[in-house]
């Protein structure tokens, strides 16, 4: 996979593209970083990027042409066309399921606006996606572009070894992950539930998918709503309702 990140503020990313699982995945090729300051693209003779908004009003606008030509410097003509994503707070909420989605495009576009607008001809003519990494408003797209380069990166083949397989996470399967422990078996009076220590894989699978509705249930209700549960989850729920009352 290749990724572009069109920035004002390159430096934003070296600590986060340069250290662990990001890097290695550079490192064995699994994917490409270039992380372009879009000034450089500006025709402007102060190579200027922003402007003042038509009809007045407070704040800068960033201007179409740096973007235009930086977009279309870096989309190859032989490839299939690029997703190019505009970071914004008004964007699609972004979740797991989009992670997955973009993990299988071979090339990745981002733009960071900072502090500024964007000009609305750079949404009808360059970008494919908006995305929102959530509810809130950042000084700018940096930091959430990070947040879904990397949740994007480590769904690439190869790039998490077996042990740390994605498959199991939180989220990936629509419930949350289930509690894990680790030795001692008993820290201090606090004890791991019996029931992992014993080596019968039926009874601790059946106990970790049981704690994983539990805990789905308890802090994120919203998640069952949109899942589709088996008979013998159904029976756990109604349990668990029971043991919470
Ligand atoms: N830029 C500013 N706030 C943002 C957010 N919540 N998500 C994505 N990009 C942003």
């Amino acid at each position: 996979m290749k990724i572009d990140i069109l920035t004002l503020f390159p430096e934003m990313f070296s600590g986060v593209f340069g250290e662990s699982i990001l890097k290695k995945a550079q490192e064995k090729n699994a994917v490409t970083y270039n992380v372009v300051n879009f000034r450089n693209y500006s025709t402007n003779k102060h190579q200027n990027v922003d402007d003042y908004p038509y009809g007045g009003g407070a704040g800068m606008v960033l201007t179409p042409q740096p973007i235009f030509d930086a977009v279309a410097d870096l989309t190859n003509q032989n490839e299939k066309k690029p997703r190019v994503i505009l970071m914004c707070p008004q964007g699609e909420r972004y979740n797991q399921k989009k992670a997955e989605e973009l993990s299988k495009e071979d090339h990745l576009i981002f733009i960071c606006g900072h502090y500024e607008g964007y000009d609305e001809r750079i949404r009808q003519h360059v970008v494919t996606d908006e995305i929102s990494i959530g509810d809130y408003v950042l000084t700018g797209g940096e930091l959430a572009s990070m947040v879904i380069v990397d949740s994007v990166v480590r769904l690439l083949p190869d790039v998490l070894g077996n042990e740390d397989s994605p498959i199991k996470d939180s989220h990936s399967s629509g419930l949350l992950e289930h509690p894990h422990y680790t030795r001692p078996a008993n820290f201090r009076g606090l004890e791991v539930p019996e029931v992992l220590l014993n080596g019968n894989h039926k009874k601790i699978d059946e106990w970790r998918e049981r704690e994983s509705l539990r805990r789905t249930i308890l802090r994120r209700p919203d998640l069952i709503t949109n899942y589709e549960l088996s008979e013998r989850q159904k029976k756990w729920l109604k349990e668990i309702e029971k043991e919470v009352e």
